[in-house]
């Protein structure tokens, strides 16, 4: 197996990714995108993104990065978000507990603080950089905090997910979809997270990519209609009860492996999606996650892992977030954040009701009255408790006596009922598919190295060559170079240094074809067309070189093009 050493040096070298402030000495857990990094990335961005909206229909917006503390008090991250962290006594080198017993534990980030301290002491695990003694295992915040505004402005924090935007915006997105379930949303953006120890190159970094889905479902119809296509491909799974399967998708929720059709349908697309990028399947699994290892949202999660030189990675996470995040947003902002279910036909119904006193709730609450009594209306009357209404208002509990409300019995016709969507949420990280994505096509052959990017993602579809840069070659092929390179494909003109040099320098950087100008160009007007994974060459008119190069993008085969081969 390639060792990361190597990726990271090729990286650097052709210009895939920099350690950031390089200059400055770098900061752990910081890499920019060079040129061909980038094409890589929006590649994979584009190849995603047309899954999502045109293949399944979903909707994409582009949310702020930063947002007031009150979001982030009701996701549960300003709380929750938390990795846990032990110090060097010595050195003070912080480490993440989980990762220093890692290969003591099969599951470590499923322990808690107790059993981690105690798996630290009992294998007396010490300061992998000076050998010093290592304080108790704490938890430590995950959270990028900041200012907004001035002076003393509003405390606001980093998002650590883009799904927080999503899900703030729900009642303007449910609107824009007509009210209709299912609704699901894309967002491509930076995440941000103040990790302990980043080690390992772009796996762990403190300001992120990510590509996520919120799709929001009815809580009591997790099927999905395009089940039935895919319910016989296969998916490697590693359960949470330490099976390893290799089973149908369908089988998956029949025997009630994977708990729904919905989560079931992503996993296999985001199979899909990483086989089509050019993630090797035979080292991509889904691993189900430990109750104890969930995150504080999910009821159910299964991480897309690849087996990359730093052992089993997850790149993807997907998770059923159940109705968490949007019941929260109700309970801290107030608002309306359900979806209006519709019976077949309309239904009588006679209930208790909440009728706050307003002429009471506004001389002693002023300007948070109006508030307090929409979260009291939408309040369920069993929760009274000694003539007692506590709800929880800006995070705050606040206790209203029954002078401040009425408990009436109401009779209504209703036409459905308000529900809480539920949430599927496959997370991508980005710069781990990436990463994952150089580390399966890097090759070796004949001692040169070979990236075996799919043509859809490669940064460079098409070297063009004269064979040499005199007699009018270099005209002609800087003519067809142009073409293409106006057309929309991505090309790159070098005239300097053998051909076969000129080859490994288009395979080192995955550029699926060469295209070279000779002598016999000028006479029949035909070039070479070479493959950079068979080394074939064809021979093909260039008149109609661009087509020919969309053809092969879109996987045509080339040999109908082919006028003799060489
Ligand atoms: P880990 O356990 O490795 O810290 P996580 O479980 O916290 O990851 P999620 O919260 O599920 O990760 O985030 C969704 C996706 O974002 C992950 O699958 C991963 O690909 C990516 N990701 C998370 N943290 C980072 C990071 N620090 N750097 C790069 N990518 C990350
Ligand atoms: N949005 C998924 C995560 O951050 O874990």
């Amino acid at each position: 197996m390639v060792n990361a050493q190597d990726i990271l040096s090729l990286c650097k070298r052709r210009g895939f990714l920099y350690p950031s402030f390089e200059i400055y000495g770098g900061v752990a857990g910081m890499y920019d995108y060079g040129p061909l990094g980038t094409a890589l990335k929006n590649n994979i961005i584009d190849m995603w993104r047309r899954l999502y909206t045109l293949g399944e229909g979903f909707i994409e917006i582009d949310s702020e990065t930063i947002g007031p503390e009150a979001v982030f008090k009701a996701s549960g991250h300003v709380d929750e978000f938390a990795d846990k962290m032990v110090k060097c006594k010595v050195c003070d080198e912080p480490y993440r507990a989980d990762h220093l017993v890692d290969d003591k534990h099969p599951n470590a980030g499923a322990l808690n603080e107790e059993e981690l301290d105690k798996l630290i002491r009992e294998n007396g695990v010490v300061c992998p950089a000076c050998g010093g003694e290592l304080s108790t295992v704490e938890e430590f915040n995950l959270m990028f905090k900041t200012i907004i505004g001035p002076g003393s402005g509003r405390v606001g924090y980093m998002r650590p997910e883009t799904a927080q935007g999503i899900f703030v915006n729900f009642p303007h997105l449910y609107r824009y979809n007509r009210e209709k379930l299912p609704l699901g949303v894309i967002q491509v953006g930076r995440g941000y997270r103040n990790e302990i120890s980043p080690r390992q190159g772009v796996i762990r970094l403190r300001e992120f990519n990510m590509m996520e889905c919120e799709l929001f479902v009815d809580p009591e119809d997790k099927s999905w209609p395009r089940f039935n296509n895919i319910k016989d491909d296969i998916l490697r799974l590693l359960t949470n009860d330490g099976r390893e399967l290799e089973i149908s998708v369908g089988d998956a929720v029949a025997q009630g492996i994977i708990c729904n059709e919905v989560l079931a349908y992503f996993l296999w697309l985001t199979q899909e999606f990483l086989e089509a990028i050019g993630v090797d399947g035979d080292r991509l699994r889904f691993r189900q996650h430990e109750k104890a290892e969930m995150a504080h949202y999910a009821a159910d999660c299964w991480d897309a892992e690849s087996l990359l030189s730093y052992g089993w990675t997850e790149i993807v996470g997907i998770a059923d977030r159940g109705c968490w995040d949007l019941s929260r947003h109700i309970r801290f902002s107030g608002a309306d954040m359900t979806a209006f279910k519709r019976f077949d036909k309309p239904k009588e119904v006679e209930k208790d009701s909440i009728k706050p006193r307003y002429d009471r709730l506004g001389p002693a609450y002023k300007s948070r009255a109006g508030k307090i009594g929409k979260i009291m209306e939408a309040a369920d009357p069993a929760t009274i408790q000694n003539g007692t209404l506590t709800i929880e208002v800006d995070g705050e509990m606040i206790s209203l006596g029954s002078e401040l409300f009425e408990v009436v019995r109401v009779k209504e016709k209703i036409s459905g009922e308000k529900v809480i969507p539920h949430v599927i949420e496959p997370s991508h990280g980005l710069d781990r598919i990436t990463y994952t994505v150089l580390e399966h096509v890097y090759t070796q052959r004949e001692g040169q190295t070979l990236m075996k990017f799919p043509p859809a993602v490669a940064p460079i579809k098409i070297g063009v060559f004269p064979l040499m840069a005199r007699d009018g070659l270099d005209e002609v092929a800087m003519k067809i170079e142009e073409n293409l390179r106006l057309g929309g494909i991505e090309t790159y003109y070098d005239d300097s240094g053998s051909i076969g040099r000129r080859y490994a320098r288009m395979d080192e950087i995955g550029t699926p074809w060469c295209l070279t100008v000779d002598y016999q160009s000028l006479e029949d007007g035909t070039v070479t067309l070479r493959e950079r994974d068979t080394t074939k060459q064809i021979r093909i008119p260039y008149a109609g070189i661009f087509n020919v190069v969309h053809e092969a993008l879109c996987g045509e085969d080339l040999s109908a093009f082919e006028v003799a081969s060489e």
